[in-house]
């Protein structure tokens, strides 16, 4: 903890508070998604018909009602999976955390996507590793360019599917390739999927866990469907993975909120969550087709953005000699805000990306918004 922090994009985010300024830079999911009236229910019945076991300890684990719902959720997305390939964890930034301490050594060697989330940056930071990043081009992650020089990483942490903070997808041709390349170099391979369920036209491709269970932990979370208060995510992986994840999360909290866990089980089994997805699945299409179509009319000449299929976050590339961090102040001031891409690179110095959120913006604002970005950049080319 002595270590210096990156406080910089931290203390500039801290400006986005203010009334007038409109916020892409917001990482929360639309409060209009949470499924309240779901788990008001799903509660009630929990409370009313097992309160002895909603209430008392349990396992580290997770409680077996929920393994096996998720097993069932997993299984129906395409991937066969049995109740003890299921760990519950608090949250997915749990599971984050516990395959950081167990995996990471000092200076060893961790794959990320350059750039990827923040959070997850910070969590495997703690244990000192060595970032190395993985190849990408305009596709995404690129498996053709992982040659042997990175065998012997601990793992490699993956997004693949409408990815914080690009937005992007990576096709099941390159998701397949990947899984090749894992076990041709015998590399574990973390991925995390928070956002894959909110797609907007039609389902994403399937997981990389699909292609190789053998060496895959899966993260997932209900954070993103439900709602994050919840703090209930999970990991699905090999048995003796979890089990080893397990013990280490005994001695963090013993296990995660039993309460939650049979209530959010309780809205899976009744079928609500089914109900439920596609409400929130069009909330983001909604805003995330209002920023397109707004990015299109408003933004000038030489500027791209990633054309989400999904997720709550698009990508912004601007030219080169554009500083977005150096921009931000400037942005406040004209009433606008995001997120200077510095903020998610592991490796480098590439500081002419921003991430935009459209996820809690209302549509008219999400217009007025981007005129006000496109004003400003117009300026500063
Ligand atoms: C990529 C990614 N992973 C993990 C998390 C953590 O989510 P939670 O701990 O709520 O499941 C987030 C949260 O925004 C995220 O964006």
């Amino acid at each position: 903890m002595r270590r210096p922090q990156d406080t910089l994009v931290r203390e500039l985010l801290k400006l986005c508070g203010r009334p007038e300024v409109i916020s892409f830079a917001g990482g929360l999911p639309a409060s209009e998604g949470f499924a309240v009236e779901a788990m008001r229910r799903a509660a009630d019945e929990v409370l009313s018909q097992m309160p002895v076991r909603a209430l008392q300890y349990s396992y580290t684990e997770g409680d077996p009602i929920l393994r096996q719902a998720i097993a069932d959720f997993e299984t129906s997305r395409g991937t066969p999976t049995s109740a003890d390939e299921v760990m519950i964890v608090t949250g997915s930034q749990q599971a984050i955390d516990l395959i950081a301490r167990s995996f990471i050594d000092a200076g060893s060697r961790v794959l990320v996507e350059n750039p990827t989330y923040m959070g997850a940056l910070q969590t495997f930071r703690n244990a000192s590793p060595e970032f190395v990043p993985l190849p990408h081009d305009e596709e995404g992650l690129n498996p053709a360019a992982i040659d042997s020089s990175f065998a012997g990483a601990r793992f490699a942490y993956v997004m693949p599917t409408y990815a914080n903070p690009t937005g992007m997808t990576l096709s099941e041709e390159r998701r397949i390739a990947l899984c090749q390349k894992a076990r041709e170099l015998d590399l574990w391979l973390v991925e995390d999927d928070p956002y894959g369920e909110l797609w907007y036209d039609k389902p994403a491709p399937k997981s990389l866990r699909h292609w190789a269970p053998e060496r895959t932990l899966r993260l997932g979370t209900l954070s993103k469907t439900l709602a994050p208060g919840l703090r209930i995510g999970y990991v699905c992986g090999p048995k003796e993975a979890l089990n080893v994840l397990s013990l280490l999360k005994q001695t963090c909290d013993l296990h995660t909120s039993t309460f939650a866990q049979l209530t959010a089980a309780r809205v899976f089994t009744s079928g609500a969550l089914e109900e439920h997805l596609p409400q929130v699945r069009a909330l983001y299409k909604r805003q995330a087709q209002a920023m397109l179509e707004a990015l299109e009319a408003h933004m000038p000449e030489g500027i791209a953005w990633t054309r989400v299929e999904g997720g709550m976050f698009l990508w912004m590339t601007l030219p080169e000699t554009v500083n977005t961090t150096a921009l931000f102040k400037r942005a406040i001031d004209a009433g606008v805000a995001f997120v200077p891409g510095q903020a998610f690179y592991a490796a480098g110095d590439d500081t002419h990306h921003m991430r935009l959120s459209f996820a809690t913006v209302p549509v008219d604002k999400i217009r007025t918004g981007v005129e006000r970005l496109a004003g400003l950049l117009r300026a500063a080319l």
